[in-house]
């Protein structure tokens, strides 16, 4: 079956999602995982920095690279080197609205240019040529004056893309305010091409809505699986019985090790211990004491330091605090 058909998607995020985020993810029951947004100037510069983006594990499958970059036959060399890492489906950021990738014409600055995406798709597309699926993921638009998803949409179906992923924000919102699912459903209507829905699914009841409200194909998460990676599994769980089991403090504290240990295989302590530090926030987020022992794991210098705090912390019931 389709990987765009009824899958749960985990978002890529800049920062979140690498190697070991997307295992703990997949072991709970993420059905697609992408890569972090990788510079398509910086894959045909040969940067190394850059090619770390690309490895994944034979676990991930499937998986994807998110390419971005503003200039139609560098995206094309780009994707073509992609390829010779053997993902399953390429995807191609035209959504991201931070400064430094809108001030070089690509993200969501490519939804002002629709012409300059079309060809930086069609070349993509010939590029890959059929080798595996491309995707494109976008935005509302640009603010609520120029809500052009609709025409952007129809765009990315006609240039050659095989799936197109919309998160339902404007440029200008960032990450703040709703994401308005109307667009979702609207754009469901008018488009031949699956389209994954994104933006604002924190909850099993979230996913379903989606679904319900916006008929989309697949649903994507991304800060709603930040400290819960379970919630895909809570998804299938509820959307098969009704229910899903609550987590306890011992499953997130086998999570939180398993990641940290994922992270190990590819990085090293040091670099482990800073980077974790975002995601044992997000883990620890409401619980009795956290904001105390995220002070104590921000002042971490040893894994096994970070462990057994994190062990003790999370072993002590909540009641005896
Ligand atoms: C920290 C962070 C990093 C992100 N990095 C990327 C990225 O690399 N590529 C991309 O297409 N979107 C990126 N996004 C956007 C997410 O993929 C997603 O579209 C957005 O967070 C809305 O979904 P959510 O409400 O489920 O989080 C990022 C978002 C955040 C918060």
């Amino acid at each position: 079956m389709s990987i765009f058909t009824n899958k749960l998607w985990l978002a890529p995020l800049a920062g979140y999602t690498d190697q070991a985020f997307r295992r703990v993810c997949k072991a709970h029951h993420a059905d697609v995982l992408v890569s972090e947004m990788v510079s398509s100037d910086g894959l045909i510069r040969d940067s190394k920095r850059t090619f770390q983006y690309l490895d994944y594990q034979e676990q991930e499958r499937p998986f994807g690279v998110q390419i971005f970059g503003n200039d139609p036959l560098t995206m094309a060399k780009a994707a073509e080197f992609v390829l010779t890492f053997q993902p399953d489906f390429i995807d191609i950021n035209m959504g991201c609205p931070v400064k430094k990738v809108i001030r070089r014409g690509a993200g969501s600055a490519l939804m002002k240019e629709p012409q300059i995406a079309s060809h930086i798709i069609t070349e993509v597309a010939k590029a890959i040529a059929g080798r595996v699926p491309l995707s494109v993921k976008f935005r509302s638009g640009w603010d609520n004056n120029e809500l052009n998803y609709m025409d952007f949409g129809k765009m990315v179906e006609d240039s050659g893309a095989d799936a197109a992923c919309l998160h339902a924000r404007t440029t200008k919102q960032m990450f703040s305010g709703l994401s308005n699912w109307d667009h979702i459903r609207n754009l469901k209507e008018h488009i031949g091409i699956p389209l994954i829905g994104n933006g604002d699914v924190k909850s099993p009841a979230d996913a379903m809505r989606m679904y319900n409200e916006t008929g989309c194909d697949s649903v994507m998460i991304g800060r709603g699986a930040l400290g819960k990676p379970w919630i895909f599994e809570n998804i299938k769980d509820f959307q098969q019985t009704g229910s899903f089991a609550a987590i306890s403090h011992h499953d997130i504290l086998q999570t939180v090790l398993q990641h940290i240990d994922f992270a190990l295989e590819f990085k090293r302590e040091s670099v482990v211990i800073k980077e974790i530090r975002a995601h044992t926030c997000f883990y620890t987020k409401g619980l009795p004491g956290g904001a105390e022992l995220r002070q104590n794991i921000n002042h971490c210098t040893s894994i096994k330091d970070l462990k057994s705090m994190l062990t003790s912390h999370l072993l002590i019931d909540s009641h005896d605090r």
